[in-house]
């Protein structure tokens, strides 16, 4: 069942997004050579209960952390750890989601560390820019499988590959609620959109083939090639207007959505 949320639930739900779209940001700017990913779970745990927000990975099926951290060729799902230093040329996801006032936000940034190379700048601009354009296939009476056909064009057209075995998810009261939101596919299948759902929108996109695993620690999906991935996600509310990004840092707030 898909939970098409009240516009008075969708403000409440913004407080728990942009919390986690400011703390991304400070934790983005954290990121530097000789950081520690315990470093910025620390840090993201510590921000999200001072706001009065619980971390929503924590304990969720047995995870460990307040983020996941998947460093270069680790997909999504990479556990912190005080022995995992970013080194110069690394990227790193950052995935945080809290709950607060009964409502979660989930949002995810790819960040390079010191100086990266230009095929990696690539690989990261590309796919941010997929999630923009999954977020743009958002319409009213579209399909959900109109955001995967659009992330999976756009990626496609770049030489990359799309993840199939992780997808995106509604959001609301429950971290992850109907429909799922593949990043491929066809368009025009699935759920149809309507105003009041808010889903979490979030490609992973590798350099070379699409095919992951799973590490024996139960959790760190990598690249089976070896090849570098990269993972950007939204909270993204459907409303009369379009779609609107609820997991945008309060620093942007009224800057044109096209600009995010
Ligand atoms: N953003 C991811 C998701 O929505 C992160 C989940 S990690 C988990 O699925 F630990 F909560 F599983
Ligand atoms: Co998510």
């Amino acid at each position: 069942m898909v939970v098409c949320k009240s516009p008075a639930e969708i403000e409440k739900m913004l407080g728990a997004n942009e919390l986690v779209a400011d703390i991304l940001e400070t934790l983005a700017a954290m990121v530097a050579p000789g950081v520690t990913t315990a470093d910025l779970d620390a840090e993201a745990e510590k921000l999200a209960r001072a706001a009065g927000a619980a971390p929503a990975f924590k304990n969720y099926r047995g995870y460990p952390a307040t983020l996941c951290t998947s460093i270069n060729d680790q997909v999504v799902h990479g556990i912190p750890s005080a022995k995992s230093v970013l080194r110069d040329g690394d990227i790193v996801s950052i995935d945080m989601g809290v709950k607060m006032h009964g409502f979660y936000g989930d949002s995810a940034v790819t960040v390079p560390v010191g100086r990266v190379s230009e095929s990696t700048t690539r690989l990261l601009e590309v796919t941010k820019a997929s999630l923009e354009a999954g977020i743009a296939a958002v319409g009213v009476d579209g399909r959900v499988s109109d955001i995967g056909h659009a992330v999976q064009a756009y990626v496609e057209a770049r030489g990359f590959s799309v993840v199939r075995e992780f997808v995106g998810h509604g959001i609301g009261a429950a971290l992850h609620e109907e429909p799922q939101v593949p990043n491929y596919g066809e368009r025009g299948r699935g759920t149809r959109l309507r105003v009041g759902m808010v889903l979490a929108i979030e490609p992973m996109v590798n350099m070379g083939r699409p095919e992951v695993k799973v590490l024996r620690d139960g959790w760190t999906a990598v690249t089976k090639d070896g090849s570098l991935s990269a993972h950007f996600e939204h909270t993204v509310a459907v409303t009369a207007d379009g779609p609107r990004i609820l997991t945008v840092p309060r620093s942007r707030r009224g800057v044109t959505q096209a600009a995010l």
